[in-house]
């Protein structure tokens, strides 16, 4: 089982890196991998706004090109909002290439910290529609 208060606390350092002079939100994440390593990005911003990458899609990119990809749980931090925040549609969407349904999310804010799995918050995953298409 995965500690996700420990892997809170790694995101929450990894939201120092932040790069977001514009919306001014630091947004960190801790992606536990099967070997046990611990892989964290955080969100990168543009001044073309749309070419944003967040902290999410940064650590999973980060550990494919890194060779790895089996994942055991995540976490996200928002220092800059009290309540938790969850990660966005687009990140639900790449996480879902990459792990099941019963894979572990914790999201959490200064005052809040919420605990989900991937198919709580990215139900009717079409990876897996598709799959069931394929072998149905
Ligand atoms: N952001 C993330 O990094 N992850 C999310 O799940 C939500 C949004 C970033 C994108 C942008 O840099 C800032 O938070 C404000 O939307």
């Amino acid at each position: 089982m995965a500690d996700m208060s420990k892997l809170l606390i790694q995101a929450r350092q990894a939201a120092e890196a932040s790069y977001s002079p514009y919306s001014r939100f630091r947004v960190g994440a801790a992606l536990l991998c099967k070997d046990g390593t611990v892989v964290t990005g955080t969100n990168v911003e543009n001044r073309s706004f749309g070419l944003t990458n967040c902290a999410e899609r940064s650590a999973i990119f980060s550990a494919i090109s890194a060779g790895k990809n089996e994942f055991e749980a995540i976490a996200v931090s928002t220092p800059d909002s009290a309540a938790a925040v969850a990660p966005c549609g687009a990140c639900r969407q790449v996480l879902s290439e990459f792990v099941k349904a019963d894979f572990p999310v914790a999201f959490a804010g200064r005052d809040q910290s919420v605990e989900a799995t991937l198919g709580e918050l990215y139900p009717f995953d079409s990876l897996h529609d598709l799959k069931n298409i394929r072998s149905g």
